[in-house]
């Protein structure tokens, strides 16, 4: 029996993407393999049930469930789901493993093997597989049109006949993945940005895109290309030059994280009290705590001198058909590796599989998470 691939509908709070579309659905098919699909599954993403290729449906994703060898996920399913799936299936999605290990117990003890897509390797064979960068990538694109639609302002230059409009100063703060489509978004809106990280090497990148960095003389690369903590010698440091350049901006938006730990508290409310009536922060930090002290998750508000703070969550969600699509072949392009000749394998040899392999034949295998167990 050919091996099966299960599609659920999404259940999380403000979640609309379908981790598999019904474009990679017709290539799983033509590959051979079966596609069983929860009604509805895409809908929220922009793909009715009508648009999906010749799949299999099920009525509940316990059903799916049940019946897949590989279910496809964007968020952590249901425990009820997960208890469903079969011994030696593979559970697939971002599975947050930073968060609540324990509640995925029942289905590692029942040998349901886990690929926490979050936790694959940033090396360049395993790029087309990376989703935080391909959702990063919408988030920071959806950052900037959120501070355009907030702003009082236009963002371009303009030169008409009832005078010239001078071009929104944007700051950008985090210059990764998300960070970087952020300035080229406000650039292409028109905006003048500066952008800044405490990684060095973003220097190249951000030039590149036509911003200016801004020097606060704090370089936190660790080896493996990630920020770290800053000391707070350090953070002192870098509140006062990133002060000056956020009371000259019209827009901010604010990017930074640490791998697995809360945002990083870059931004006071003495910063934010220096800032001009009518700019606006966009911290999209916010799924973490956000980058800035007032910050409400999920809220937009104006502060006493008119300062609008917005901490949107779930920014892909914003833009849901081409992150599913973004999202569906990084999964696709992870199960070529893991499927071979029609059967599923799980090769702890691969370096793409070893290092996001969460569990596997009963038990948490991850060494990270291994250790946070050990720890509770
Ligand atoms: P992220 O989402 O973890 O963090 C966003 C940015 O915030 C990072 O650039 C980080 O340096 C910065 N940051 C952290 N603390 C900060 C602070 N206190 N002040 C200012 N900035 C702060 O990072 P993301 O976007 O996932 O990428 C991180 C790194 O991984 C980058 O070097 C990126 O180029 C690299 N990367 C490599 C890939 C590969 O396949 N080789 C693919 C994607 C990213």
């Amino acid at each position: 029996m050919a091996l099966t691939i299960g599609v659920i509908r999404e259940t999380a709070e403000r979640e609309k993407r379908v981790a598999i579309d019904p474009p990679v659905a017709k290539r799983l098919l033509d590959a051979g393999l079966s596609v069983v699909v929860e009604r509805g599954a895409g809908i929220a993403s922009g793909h009715p049930d009508t648009s999906w290729p010749d799949v299999e449906w099920a009525d509940s994703a316990r059903d799916v469930a049940a019946r897949c060898d590989v279910l496809a996920c964007v968020q952590r399913p249901e425990s009820e789901v997960l208890d469903a799936m079969r011994q030696g299936a593979l559970l697939v999605g971002s599975l947050a493993p930073y968060r609540d290990l324990d509640r995925l117990g029942t289905a590692v003890e029942n040998g349901v093997s886990m690929i926490a897509m979050e936790l694959i390797p940033r090396i360049s064979r395993a790029q087309s597989m990376d989703v935080l960068s391909s959702q990063a990538t919408i988030a920071g694109y959806q950052a900037v049109l959120i501070a355009a639609d907030r702003s009082p302002r236009m963002f371009p230059m303009l030169t008409t006949a009832a005078g010239t409009l001078r071009p929104a100063r944007a700051v950008v703060i985090g210059a990764g993945v998300a960070g970087l489509q952020a300035i080229a978004t406000a650039r292409r809106l028109g905006c003048q940005v500066e952008a800044y990280d405490i990684r060095a090497a973003a220097r190249e990148q951000v030039e590149s895109l036509g911003a200016k960095m801004i020097d606060t003389g704090v370089d936190a690369e660790t080896e493996g290309g990630y920020a770290r903590d800053l000391t707070d010698e350090e953070k002192a440091r870098q509140a006062e030059a990133l002060s000056d350049r956020l009371s000259a901006a019209d827009v901010v938006i604010s990017t930074a994280a640490v791998p697995g730990r809360p945002a990083p508290k870059i931004i006071d409310s003495d910063m934010v009290e220096k800032m001009k009536p009518g700019s606006v922060l966009v911290d999209i930090a916010a799924e973490t705590g956000g980058n800035c002290e007032l910050t409400r998750p999920g809220e937009c508000f104006a502060t006493g001198g008119g300062v609008i703070v917005d901490g949107p969550l779930a920014l892909p969600s914003r833009c849901p058909l081409h992150a599913s699509e973004m999202y569906a072949k990084n999964v696709f392009n992870l199960l070529q590796t893991m499927v071979r000749d029609g059967e599923l394998v799980v090769d702890r040899e691969d370096e793409v599989v070893r290092g996001a392999l969460l569990a596997h034949a009963g038990r948490i295998v991850h060494e990270r998470f291994l250790e946070k167990k050990d720890e509770g």
